[in-house]
């Protein structure tokens, strides 16, 4: 795969030539032809253009009415809930499991709804240390959201491993992107146990090749899992045909499962048998783990990595949200993100010479959003917000805008473009604090 990603040494792809000559015009034509524009309806959207469904995603009506019911479901059944709801709340899990699976490319038993990224991970990767020699440690990115490396740091200290030695880091070369050949190059089979990598980077939106990393790590019997938090939802996944081992996901940003929703993980069945490091009683065999025994039999599929008893209300919303996102279907979703996506670069490519694209521009290596990189990137970020376009900023110069297939049409995206310009050419976001703190 080519990895050369260099914004400044690419050209704007023919895709995307001069879409900014016929205006607003070109953004309703192809809004006229998205299959897709009916669904924003089904979503309680903010007044402003909301471009931060890679962070948060907004509430739907399908996820309001399932987090109803479930409310309901408590006042009228009390306990009985757990057996009789449907679906029942013992179950709630791995239901949700058998609805995320297809996002996936998984089977239903491979996937569950628990825990979220950062737990899951703790989960995963002490099971599969577990698994490793010794002394094998594990190869992440130096771009890799934070919370992953705290997690992984913290699981090779439980067991005297010294991060210093054990944690293995990838570095970018131009900041934004890690090449597939230098992830390759850094499976070294007498140091690595597993390579753990995200699906889509945070901050640049830079899509992994999952399969081919995956092929890799096991011709050196690596183990290799995924973060999938920036992914699902957003890009189809095929796990199980690439022999993934392990992944790991949240479902608040694409999945639109609600603030702190439930998360997802997915173990490979040939993994099945295998003891959860860090059991607990809900990953017990679900037939009798009310025979209260004091050993541990784990579920032989992807439940028996739930440690706790599922938490109801940031579970029932997913059940909702997931309905949507099958009327849809992940591959409508993923060609429309690419159109939005593709067109946004051209736009600001066309529009805003002070601005930077960091985002790759082969659709093949892009997730769900663009990085808009600027100097005063927090200024603008915070302009913008005032102005009308709710976006985020990551340090040190991105400006993050995701137009969410569901609920984002070209039109709002032109728009964001014209506002980002306004602000701009008027420097008005100057008489903004630099200093980046709090919730950014
Ligand atoms: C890539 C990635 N990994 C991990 C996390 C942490 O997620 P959680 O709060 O679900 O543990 C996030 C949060 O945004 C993330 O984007």
């Amino acid at each position: 795969m080519e990895d050369d990603n260099s914004p400044q040494t690419q050209s704007v792809d023919s895709n995307s030539s001069a879409v900014n000559a016929s205006g607003v015009e070109e953004a309703r034509k192809r809004d006229e032809g998205d299959p897709l524009s009916g669904f924003s309806t089904h979503f309680s959207l903010p007044d402003e253009l909301y471009l931060e469904g890679n962070s948060l995603g907004p509430l739907s009506d399908a996820a309001e009415a399932r987090l109803e019911e479930a409310i309901e479901q408590w006042r009228t059944l009390g306990i009985e809930g757990w057996s009789e709801a449907d679906p029942s709340w013992f179950w709630y899990g791995e239901r949700l499991g058998e609805k995320l699976a297809p996002l996936l490319g998984a089977s239903p038993e491979e996937c569950v709804a628990t825990g979220t990224t950062t737990t899951n991970i703790h989960a995963t990767i002490s099971t599969f240390l577990d698994k490793c020699d010794d002394d094998k440690g594990i190869l992440v990115n130096d771009l890799d959201f934070p919370s992953d490396h705290y997690a992984i740091r913290g699981q090779l200290r439980q067991r005297g491993l010294d991060p210093e030695d054990h944690l293995h880091i990838v570095e970018s070369r131009d900041g934004r992107t890690i090449e597939t050949d230098d992830i390759i190059a850094a499976m070294d089979e007498n140091d690595i146990g597993i390579v753990f990598m995200p699906g889509v980077l945070y901050r640049s939106g830079q899509l992994f090749d999952i399969e081919t990393i995956t092929r890799e790590a096991h011709e050196r019997d690596i183990y290799a899992g995924f973060d999938l938090a920036h992914s699902v939802g957003a890009v189809p996944h095929d796990l199980s045909a690439h022999g993934v081992d392990f992944a790991v996901w949240c479902s608040y940003k694409y999945l639109n499962g609600g603030p702190g929703a439930v998360g997802g993980l997915y173990i490979n069945e040939r993994h099945f048998g295998t003891m959860p490091s860090l059991a607990g009683w809900w990953g017990h065999e679900k037939e009798t783990q009310f025979d209260m025994e004091l050993e541990f039999t784990p579920a032989q599929s992807a439940g028996g990595w739930q440690i706790t008893a599922v938490p109801l209300f940031s579970s029932a919303p997913l059940l909702g949200s997931l309905e949507l996102v099958h009327e849809a279907g992940i591959e409508p979703i993923r060609e429309k993100s690419i159109e939005l996506t593709d067109y946004l670069i051209a736009l600001v490519d066309e529009q805003l010479e002070d601005c930077t694209v960091g985002t790759p521009r082969d659709s093949a290596r892009r997730g769900g959003h663009v990085a808009i990189e600027h100097p005063d990137a927090y200024q603008v970020s915070q302009a913008l917000r005032d102005s009308g376009a709710i976006v985020d900023y990551r340090e040190p110069n991105v400006i993050r805008a995701c137009p969410a297939p569901l609920y984002v049409s070209f039109e709002e995206t032109y728009e964001f473009v014209q506002l980002l310009d306004e602000i701009l050419e008027s420097e008005s976001y100057k008489s903004y604090e630099s200093d980046a703190s709090g919730v950014t």
